[in-house]
């Protein structure tokens, strides 16, 4: 896009560690193209109350390794839409304000949006990208449900809070040999379980993509037993299904599923099960607080300096991503597709296997 000379940039979604990374990445090479950038505060709200402010040098300094965002994240579900509780006669109960949204971006002459988020950020990126705006995509998730890349950044961070925690659950499990359940998040994708639980040691890891029973894992634990070991390590994803197919969870009042219980369900039936003691950790926003890993910082920054690039170009309408070492891009639409879950059958969940986790099941 010839002449391009300002740049918006929003963070939706919930936040996770590298935000700030992302958001010095972009302002500093924008900057240094002498080019424009405005942050958008609170997300994709920002654009309707246009909550739009000029970035400068200044504003990003010091802020690499700092967690969250400087510019706030969006609320929960999609700001976008508005839910009317009481809508007049004959018209719909949803207010779809994303033609608004991106008027408000092309009065304040911004000429390209770019979107820091996971899929459902992305999910909008594509309907604003419908009503004309120019969009850079760059993907940002602790959960790694992600089309498009191999990683998003956040995972990392959040993997290394998880397998710090295992550590610290083996040493007190071990004195009281007990069976610790360790909750994580990660929402329908298993990620975060399962590869915590390969670097943190875990026993037993149960995953949204593994159907398990609690007789398998009770035998499992008791194998553990009969073999002299007599404390278990349980890592359960917060998205995991219940034997009935059932998650657990509530409602928020905005109508949105907030995942949760689920690993005070396990340890409490593995203990009735088994006789042997177990206790339960619920690890929470800790995995998406503080500051990001090495690697977060490193491919944040990747990203950012790619987006600027892609909009240099007048490449837009695409997602960056890591494509094994090379930082590429894809279309909007093919970031969205799908979600990016772990594959029963696929190399980490055999590797596992091989060293001996149990999945809660037998392998068909
Ligand atoms: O998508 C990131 C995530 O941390 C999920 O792992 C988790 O289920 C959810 O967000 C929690 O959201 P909230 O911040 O709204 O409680």
């Amino acid at each position: 896009m010839g002449g391009m000379r300002r740049i918006g940039l929003l963070t939706g979604g919930g936040d996770c560690p590298g935000l700030n990374a992302v958001i010095r990445a972009v302002t500093k090479t924008a900057l240094g193209e002498g080019l424009q950038v405005v942050g958008i505060s609170e997300g994709f709200t920002g654009l309707l109350t246009e909550q739009f402010r000029e970035l400068s040098e200044e504003d990003v300094s010091g802020i690499l390794p700092r967690g969250g965002t400087i510019l706030g994240a969006s609320s929960r579900g999609d700001p976008l839409i508005e839910v009317l509780p009481k809508p007049p006669e004959g018209r719909p109960a949803r207010l779809d304000r994303t033609g608004e949204a991106a008027r408000n971006l092309e009065r304040a002459g911004i000429e390209a949006l770019f979107v820091v988020g996971g899929d459902g950020s992305q999910t909008i990126a594509v309907r604003l990208a419908g009503h004309g705006v120019p969009i850079v995509g760059i993907p940002k998730t602790i959960d790694n449900d992600l089309m498009g890349t191999d990683v998003s950044f956040g995972f990392d961070s959040a993997l290394l809070t998880a397998t710090e925690a295992l550590d610290k659950l083996h040493t007190t499990a071990e004195s009281h040999h007990r069976i610790m359940a360790l909750e994580v998040m990660g929402r329908e994708a298993g990620w975060i379980a399962l590869m915590a639980g390969i670097a943190g040691g875990g026993d037993v890891i149960l995953i949204p993509e593994i159907p398990f029973t609690f007789e398998a894992v009770a035998g499992d634990v008791e194998d553990r037993r009969e073999k002299g070991k007599r404390f278990s390590i349980v890592v359960v994803a917060e998205g995991a299904r219940m034997p009935d197919g059932e998650t657990v969870g509530r409602t928020s009042p905005a109508g949105n599923l907030i995942l949760g219980g689920i690993g005070a369900a396990v340890a409490g039936r593995l203990e009735a099960l088994t006789g042997v003691e177990a206790r339960v950790t619920v690890l929470g926003h800790l995995q998406r607080g503080g500051t990001p890993s090495p690697f977060d910082r490193i491919l944040a920054t990747r990203f950012g300096v790619k987006a600027v690039e892609m909009a240099l170009a007048g490449d837009f309408g695409r997602m960056v991503g890591l494509h094994g070492r090379e930082i590429g891009s894809v279309t909007l639409e093919e970031a969205v597709a799908a979600k990016h879950l772990v594959s029963k059958d696929g190399e980490s969940v055999r590797f596992a296997r091989a060293i001996g986790v149990s999945f809660g099941n037998t392998p068909a």
